[in-house]
Formats: C-alpha cells, structure tokens, sequence
C-alpha cells in the first residue's frame, strides 16, 4: 500500500493531481504539468508543481523561444532534475543543468528555452496561478473543456502571468547568475556530526516567508524530531536513500520523493546511503539557527556547553530536531 506520507514524483500515476498540457503559441507541447500539493495558509506554503518541459524543436533559435514573463505576486524555486536549457535573467542568459536549482521572485522576467527534456519541480509560495488547479480540473472534469482552448485561455490570462518581450542579455556562466543555485556552491555550509547543512535560499530573498536549505547525510546519520513537532515538514530527497518514521509509519524514500509530514506527527529519519534531503517547507530558521549556533561554539564556548543554551536557541529559531547522530 503506497504510504500517504510518501510523494513519489517518480510514479506520475499516483503522484500528479491536475495534470494539465500547456501548448506554445506554435501549437507545440511546451510543458506537461500536474499538481502535487495545493499549499496551506495565507501565504500558500508546502505547494508543489512537477513538470516535464518539453525540448525546443531540433533547428529552433532558443533565444526567441525563451517565452519571457514575470509574476507580480509570488516566489518560484525550481530543482532542475533532468536535462539541459537556457535561463534568461536580469539581462543574463546562462546555460542550466540537472543538479541546478532555480529561485525566481516576485516581479523578477524569466524566460526559459529547453535544449533537453527537463524534469522541472517546482516550489512555491504566494503564488496565484497554483490555486486555479482545481478551478482548472473541474471545468475539464465536468465540461471536457480543452486546457489551451482560446476563451478559456483568455480568462486565464487575467491571472498573475504576464508576459514580456523577447530578452536582451549577456551571456554568462551559471555560476555568475543570482538565480541559480547548486549544492556545490552554498550561500553558507555548516558542518555538524554525519551531516552537513548547506543554505541556498535565504529567508529574505522570500519575503520572509521560508527558506531552502539542504542536508547532505552520510549514511548511518539519525536524525528525531520532538514528541510533537509544531510545524508540518516537507521534505524532498534529491539523492540516496532515507528510511523515515512518521506516527508509526516506517517507510524507505529514495530520490525524487518528497516526504509531507502532518504537523504535530512524530517522525524520525535514518540515512541508508549518502543522501541529500532538502527541507523544501522551509519553516525552519535554519540559516539563522545554524549561523549562531556555531557563532557561540566559536565565541563563547563556555556558554555553548551550558545546559539549556542549545534547547534556548531551537526554540528561537523553531528548529524541532531533537536529537541527530550516527546510527548503528
Ligand atoms: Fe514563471
């Protein structure tokens, strides 16, 4: 029995709600999209998109396919997890691969020109357009409306998607465009036994509203929550394997699986191989956390052994693990 807790975005049949097939103006399949998750609250956090971008036709000059526009509301992080394209951005363009991770705010054109396939997973928050899904779903369900059917789009345009022109740019290497983002380049690394924590998104370049960080595991690394954690999590394993308890749950997710844990449910997590977990909810002050911890360890280390200092500091910065270790 697939577990409710275990999203595997490899299995499109029980993981895409919403599927929809969005066509260029050329008629083409540009992009198959579905749904993973709808987003909660005010600010719509813990929402979930799973593309396949579609290759520009063989022969086509991707610089005027790039397809350029820009939201007015809401914050897109994309993990690259396939392929090849071309970003076009604050008037760079850059070549992006699978392993990149795109981060995309509010107001900021981006336009995109796909030279490979791409699995595109998308992570958002306030953002307009996700919230149509269902809208969308019904009248296909109940009309058998078509998705690219011109009123239809017409009424869709009135959305947050607007388009701009054809991108003036420069072109640069990835690693000299803001937006994007790897692993192998953190905007800070911390290391702390079996794992090391790496910030790629700051809090601040989401309007505060969460942050992307990414744990590296070495295998044998434990990590337990508290009894009831306050937040929901979500997390997204982009490599290894990870076996998971949550309530009295226990299940393996391997790469390409997110991992939606209800709030208040105990979980734990035991790393089998070398994995990369990336805590995609975002509502952990990670960076924050992470950043003082290590300042009093550096600076104050009298303090830092001092009991109460710690557990005072997790609660600062909502931080709900527990304990971490090595297994075994
Ligand atoms: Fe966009």
């Amino acid at each position: 029995m697939k577990n409710e807790f275990l999203i595997d975005l490899n299995d499109r049949e029980s993981s895409w709600i919403y599927p929809i097939v969005v066509k260029t103006p050329d008629g083409r399949i540009g992009e198959e999209q579905s749904t993973i998750l709808m987003g909660e609250g005010p600010n719509r956090i813990f929402c979930v998109t799973d593309s396949i971008m579609h290759a520009i036709p063989e022969g086509t000059d991707p610089d005027s396919s790039a397809m350029a526009h820009e939201h007015r509301f809401g914050y897109e992080t994309f993990f690259c997890d396939s392929g090849k394209m071309y970003l076009y951005i604050d008037g760079k363009k850059c070549l992006v691969k699978e392993g990149d991770i795109l981060h995309l705010q509010a107001g900021q054109a981006h336009g995109m020109a796909f030279l490979e396939d791409m699995k595109y997973r998308g992570f958002f928050h306030d953002m307009d357009i996700i919230g149509d899904a269902q809208a969308v779903n019904n009248l296909r369900t109940y009309m058998q409306v078509d998705y690219n059917d011109s009123e239809f789009a017409k009424a869709r345009g009135g959305n947050d998607f607007i388009v701009r022109e054809r991108p003036l740019f420069q072109e640069v290497p990835a690693e000299e465009v803001s937006a994007v983002r790897h692993p192998d380049r953190p905007l800070a690394e911390y290391r702390l036994d079996g794992v090391t924590m790496k910030v790629l998104i700051q809090r601040w370049e989401n309007a505060g509203v969460c942050e992307l960080c990414c744990a590296e595991m070495e295998p044998g690394f434990t990590a337990e929550w508290v009894k009831f954690p306050r937040h929901r999590d979500l997390l997204y394993v982009r490599s290894g394997q990870v076996r998971f308890t949550v309530y009295n749950e226990e299940f393996t997710a391997k790469a390409g699986c997110l991992v939606n844990i209800p709030k208040f449910a105990p979980h734990s997590l035991v790393a089998l191989t070398k994995a990369q977990v990336y805590d995609v909810g975002g509502q952990t002050y990670w960076a924050s956390f992470l950043h003082d911890y290590f300042s009093i360890k550096t600076y104050d280390p009298e303090r830092f052994n001092k009991s109460g200092t710690i557990e005072e500091l997790k609660e600062k910065f909502g931080c709900q693990i527990k304990t971490i270790g090595k297994a075994g």
